[in-house]
């Protein structure tokens, strides 16, 4: 149970700093091969309350548990196997280690991406944390440099060897706006999420997940393989820079399963691509097309999907509302995004919940968001 925060609360905070969950609508499991993806900022999001209190502590508390942890800011390291604080005390000790300021400060954490639902609560949950540091340190907020400690606060500190999407989004999104981000480079384009007569819809599969860390950086390791044996005979940098011809050419080099992966990433930065275009167009029939190709490929290529994932995209594909549906996120549970004709929406609900409990005996949330700003810091 999430508790309301009162005004009164809120009130005896110095600074709110917030930052944003993610939706990816295409590019799944491409940005650690150097490849473009484009994600959208969430109003889900966690919201940091934070003011100084003047000794070396970071005391933490959430409006979820009836808790509270305190992080030495001298023994920021120590943390890791700490259930809730990891994320926190880990933002902090990068943000440290690349040499910004630390304090003592209180927080209250509220955070309303749901855990386990595959749009990122975790980056959201990092991110903000730096956010209100900057806050209280008087440290100037530079998102993408936010991103980029966060990002290695997952990595270094957490254990799982994500790439730069999620917490570049959570970072830096826009209101009303998808990011076309080239994960090489960081270079970044936003595109207005312009669906016309068709919305977005996040449903999540509920399903719990398990051994999501392990499975994903073991796909890494895959594509790092069909990197290392490719580079020398193609010249390529980063796997992104394969093209289908040139992968074809040298598939026997690679293992089956090592060539699939490598089939997955290449056809999906076409298809990112291809996307971005259709929604500048406004052609959601052709965005909704790639949706299903994309999860098709994560499916069959590069399994991570499920039955449970596979069972949602299933259900939301079949109605005929329905113009395409891919899951999003690391996968191995989580949630799809479906791009749905507004009018046949409720009938579109409706059928997916009742397809998928049919499928599966799990009950899949909907959940009701708007693409929404990154970071954002106020006065509480
Ligand atoms: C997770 C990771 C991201 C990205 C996606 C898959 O969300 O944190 O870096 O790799 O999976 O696209």
């Amino acid at each position: 149970m999430r508790n309301e925060i009162s005004q009164k609360t809120a009130s005896e905070y110095e600074y709110k700093a917030t930052a944003a969950g993610r939706v990816n609508i295409i590019g799944e499991h491409v940005d650690y091969c150097g490849g473009k993806v484009f994600p959208a900022a969430l109003s889900l999001k966690n919201t940091v309350y934070v003011r100084k209190n003047g000794t070396n502590t970071v005391n933490v508390r959430w409006t979820t548990l009836d808790k509270t942890v305190a992080l030495d800011i001298d023994r920021l390291d120590e943390y890791r196997s700490l259930d809730y604080g990891n994320y926190i005390a880990g933002s902090l000790a990068m943000w440290k280690k690349a040499g910004h300021p630390i304090i003592g400060c209180d927080m209250l954490h509220d955070c309303t991406v749901p855990f386990g639902s595959g749009l990122s609560s975790s980056a959201a949950i990092e991110v903000s944390t730096i956010a209100a540091m900057c806050a209280v340190t008087d440290t100037p907020v530079d998102n993408v440099k936010i991103a980029l400690e966060a990002q290695r606060a997952e990595r270094e500190y957490i254990g799982v060897n994500c790439g730069i999407m999620d917490q570049y989004a959570s970072a830096c999104g826009k209101a009303g706006q998808a990011m076309l981000l080239d994960c090489s480079t960081l270079g970044v384009e936003y595109v207005p999420i312009d669906t016309g007569d068709h919305t977005l819809v996040i449903i999540d599969c509920k399903k719990p997940h398990s051994l999501v860390e392990s499975k994903y950086n073991e796909r890494r390791v895959e594509t790092e393989t069909a990197l290392r044996i490719l580079k020398p005979v193609t010249g390529i940098n980063e796997l992104a820079e394969l093209d289908g011809e040139t992968l074809e050419k040298h598939k026997a080099l690679l293992s089956p399963v090592v060539y699939k992966r490598a089939k997955h990433v290449v056809d999906e930065c076409v298809r990112v691509n291809k996307a971005a275009d259709a929604m500048k167009r406004g052609d959601m029939v052709a965005l909704g097309k790639l949706l299903n190709e994309s999860h098709r490929s994560l499916a069959e290529l590069y399994e991570v999907t499920g039955r449970e994932l596979d069972a949602l995209a299933a259900a939301a594909q079949s109605h005929p509302a329905c113009a395409g549906s891919r899951m999003t996120g690391g996968g191995f549970g989580g949630s799809t995004v479906s791009l749905v004709k507004t009018d046949g929406l409720d009938a579109f609900k409706a059928h997916v919940l009742s397809e998928y409990k049919k499928a599966t005996g799990y009950a899949a949330e909907i959940y009701e968001a708007s693409i929404a700003d990154g970071i954002t810091v106020e006065k509480a």
